[in-house]
């Protein structure tokens, strides 16, 4: 037999042990700065560095290829402050002094480290490097005793020490497990806090694949890309505080959602035809459990096709939108990216009349299956592309939908990689890149896309995006919810650090699927996981096709008045939740925050993951066991109150917490003012103004000198943009502690906004202090001040004592006499 040239394939001679020569960018050759900017030329790569402002530069490697400073739409276009930058070129080093940072370049290699103010070290890059392949590789200092934070929605504790993981966009429906490496969101932002609680972050801005490595090495830590360039942003501290503020100065920060998008939402796969919605939602609104939203889930369409009704499920769109409009009851649709294959389908002909969709190099569309089957994909890296995908909305807006969920879209393909060929080219508005180095962009592109398709619509209505795959910046575009959970404890104790880490990532606006996606929930997880779930951001009831129903009244009406209870809790907290999102607006830090976070010198929380924090004052101990009435709490340094009990617990100890089912832990920070609004069963529900009180809840005021409290809370019409116009409040509460008693005077800092109410309540929650006089205020009983009356009165039951005054645009003070 004759033998072709196949006999020597290499592919028969067993492994290739492939010498691959790792390149380093050797010593520094020459040097300029132009301004805030230096080229640093070594013998065989180029570093550039930007400095934005004193606590932040940029880093960028170019072993190839001219540098640009161009950056993904991850970055805000970027107002570089004047930094006046001390340059000191010594015979080993170039040091580059900002004030607040001293960058040491070493010359015989490129390496760097960072000094604080106080020249104390704080970060070192050892060694940079890249393979002919195009991997990039950089290994950092890692002391002892430091810790890791941050990286957006990772499985496993929150420390990220000891963890390896990758970026790259992944639809994981199994498992969720601490092992996984990638799941549907990628932030590439790591945040390393040092001994002592000193943070800096480093965000790498590459959407391809990325890897970051915190256990492979014992002293080293090391962040890699795969494709694309190694383009860091250094982000000083030393607070935690601060790196988050800072990287979402960078990254872009929520936008205020309305209030109706912070309410509790109702969602399953698939409530499956008109009737089913409109039934739910008369169950709510009879059974009196508020809820603002129900999610449609992909059998609302005709087969699937997007922006589409199914004409048998849903025969009459409008009368049913109707009918939800009068019960106060949102829909929000889910919208996924691929768009199925066929001809009579207007907006599959149009985006390839009008060339909308992914192609391959050689001009092929791609082709890739999801629910509709065969479909294609828009390229949203091209703006004309994005404008007709938002411009496809008009379809949902023009019912009276403000919110849509965008799903599927890391994309999620049904084939062996999961997702869009890496040889797609996207068109990238003139500056074409393969999807292999645009991947984690996808979604967020959508995200934006939808975000500012809906902006268009709807006016001066704020819209509201849902989504579940995402990049670094996407928080400005959409809320973040973690894809497919299961009915599981373990998954419930899961969504604790994943939320909090991607707070810290900049990603204030997320939650799990309350209840639990696949797999089938239980009374008690439901009652759990709902008590824990109204205290996160983002608060979904979901589950899949074929498992039990966990509408709040599934399990009878033991667990439905549990859940009624505390969803309820939920909505009276509002102007307290509202007021933590505006926070997040307006300064990145998260409404959800680990104990770290508040405390970071404390080691007791370095990796505290079954407890949280809504904001600075309320500490939350969910019950993630079966059968547990009892758990243990860990009590940071202060004092905490007992939100059920009232009872004082000194911080800096663990105790035993009490927790029958009905009872989910809660303290609350002596000191706290916790802003209550009335009950409603959806977030704009007229209610009439004297029903419509805000009440202050002041815990731990003490009639003692030196005893000191202040908060403030930011009200608006929770719906329109006219807050941008300047139309909101601020409303500031003070406390004061005197020998004599307690002085609390409350005064609208901003009132170009003012709430439909008559009365402010104050409730000073201290057992035993009960005031001789308060002077200005006469003592009433309980019906006058229902009545509507002015005056105080001590409730018999709790001890405390309510006060109920006009809502006035001057404020007042009063003295409390003990
Ligand atoms: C995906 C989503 C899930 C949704 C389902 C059907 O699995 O993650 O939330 O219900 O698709 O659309």
């Amino acid at each position: 037999m004759l033998d072709t040239s196949e006999a020597i394939h290499p592919n028969k001679s067993g492994p290739v042990v492939i010498q691959e020569a790792w390149n380093t960018p050797g010593a520094l050759k020459s040097w300029r700065q132009e301004g805030e900017v230096f080229y640093l030329e070594g013998e065989r790569a180029r570093l550039v560095l930007v400095f934005l402002n004193e606590h932040t530069f940029r880093l960028k490697l170019y072993h190839s290829g001219v540098p640009g400073l161009s950056t993904t739409p991850a970055v805000l276009p970027q107002i570089t402050d004047k930094v006046s930058i001390i340059v000191r070129n010594q015979e080993d080093q170039l040091i580059m002094d900002t004030g607040s940072l001293q960058v040491h370049i070493v010359k015989s290699d490129l390496s760097w480290m960072v000094d604080d103010r106080e020249g104390k070290r704080i970060a070192r890059q050892n060694l940079i490097s890249w393979n002919p392949r195009g991997l990039s590789n950089a290994v950092y200092d890692m002391p002892a005793q430091s810790h890791f934070y941050g990286l957006g929605e990772k499985a496993s504790f929150l420390d990220k020490r000891g963890e390896r993981y990758t970026n790259w966009n992944t639809d994981v429906f199994a498992p969720h497990m601490p092992e996984i490496e990638a799941l549907y969101e990628s932030i590439p932002l790591l945040i390393h806090m040092q001994e002592g609680g000193s943070c800096y972050g480093i965000f790498l801005d590459n959407p391809g694949r990325t890897d970051f490595d915190m256990r492979s090495h014992s002293g080293a830590y090391s962040i890699a890309c795969h494709t694309g360039e190694y383009d860091i942003y250094f982000i000083g501290g030393p607070d935690m505080k601060d790196v988050v503020s800072r990287y979402t100065a960078l990254t872009g920060r929520i936008s205020l959602p309305p209030k109706w998008a912070i309410g509790y939402h109702q969602s399953r796969y698939s409530y499956m035809n008109q009737h089913e919605v409109l039934e739910l939602a008369r169950t709510f609104r009879e059974k009196q459990i508020p809820c603002d939203v129900i999610y449609l889930d992909i059998h609302y369409m005709n087969e699937y096709r997007v922006f589409t009704f199914d004409p048998v499920r849903f025969p009459d769109p409008e009368g049913m939108m109707a009918e939800l409009k009068e019960l106060g009851m949102r829909i929000v649709p889910i919208v996924d990216p691929g768009v199925k294959k066929d001809p009579q389908y207007p907006v599959y002909r149009e985006g390839v009349q009008q060339g909308h969709f992914c192609r391959k190099l050689e001009g092929d569309i791609f082709y890739g299956e999801v629910w509709p089957g065969i479909s294609a994909f828009p390229d949203f890296t091209e703006p004309n592309t994005a404008k007709w995908w938002g411009d496809l909305h008009t379809f949902y807006t023009k019912l009276g939908i403000r919110g849509i969920w965008n799903d599927m879209n890391e994309p999620a393909v049904f084939n062996e990689s999961k997702t869009m060929d890496l040889d797609v080219i996207h068109g990238n508005d003139g500056q074409p890149k393969t999807h292999e180095e645009m991947h984690n962009l996808y979604g967020m592109l959508m995200s934006k896309a939808t975000f500012e398709g809906l902006r268009r619509q709807t006016g001066n209505e704020r819209p509201f995006v849902l989504t579940r795959a995402g990049y670094a910046g996407v928080q400005r575009y959409a809320a973040v919810w973690t894809g497919d959970n299961r009915s599981f404890w373990e998954h419930m104790a899961l969504a604790i650090p994943m939320v909090l880490n991607m707070g810290l990532s900049g990603i204030p606006f997320a939650g799990p699927d309350i209840g639990g996606f696949a797999h089938h929930t239980s009374a008690q997880l439901l009652v759990r996981w709902t008590q824990m779930g109204v205290f996160f951001p983002y608060c979904r009831n979901h589950s899949a096709l074929d498992t039990m129903r966990q509408e709040p009244w599934s399990f009878g009406e033991e667990v439905e008045g549990i859940l009624r209870f505390y969803i309820g809790l939920r909505y009276r907290w509002m102007p307290h939740l509202y007021n933590l999102f505006h926070e997040a607006a307006e300064t990145g830090l998260p409404i959800m925050r680990p104990l770290i976070l508040e405390y970071p010198a404390d080691r007791h929380v370095t990796n505290l993951s079954d407890q949280f924090l809504l904001g600075r004052d309320v500490l939350i101990a969910p019950v993630y066991r079966p059968d547990s009435e009892y758990r243990s709490v860990y009590l940071p340094e202060g004092i905490w109150i007992d939100y059920w009990t009232g009872e004082e617990h000194p911080g800096g100890q663990h105790i035993l917490a009490c927790a029958p089912l009905e009872r989910m832990p809660m303290y609350i920070r002596s000191g706290a003012v916790i802003a209550e609004g009335a009950l409603r069963q959806y977030a704009e529900e007229p209610l009439l103004p004297v029903k419509d009180a805000l009440t202050f809840h002041l815990y731990g005021a003490k009639a003692e000198n030196g005893f000191q409290a202040d908060a403030s809370l930011y009200e608006d019409d929770g719906v329109s943009y006219n807050h941008e116009q300047g139309q909101y409040s601020q409303l500031a509460v003070r406390i004061a502690g005197r020998e004599e008693g307690i002085e609390l005077a409350y005064d609208y800092q901003v009132r170009t906004y003012a709430a439909e109410r008559n009365h402010l309540r104050f409730v000073l929650h201290q057992p035993g202090f009960e005031p001789s006089r308060i002077e200005g205020l006469e003592r009433l009983n309980a019906k006058q001040l229902a009545a509507g009356r002015e005056g105080w009165y001590v409730e018999a039951e709790s001890g405390s004592v309510i006060m109920q005054v006009q809502d006035g645009m001057e404020g007042a003070s009063w003295l409390i006499l003990r």
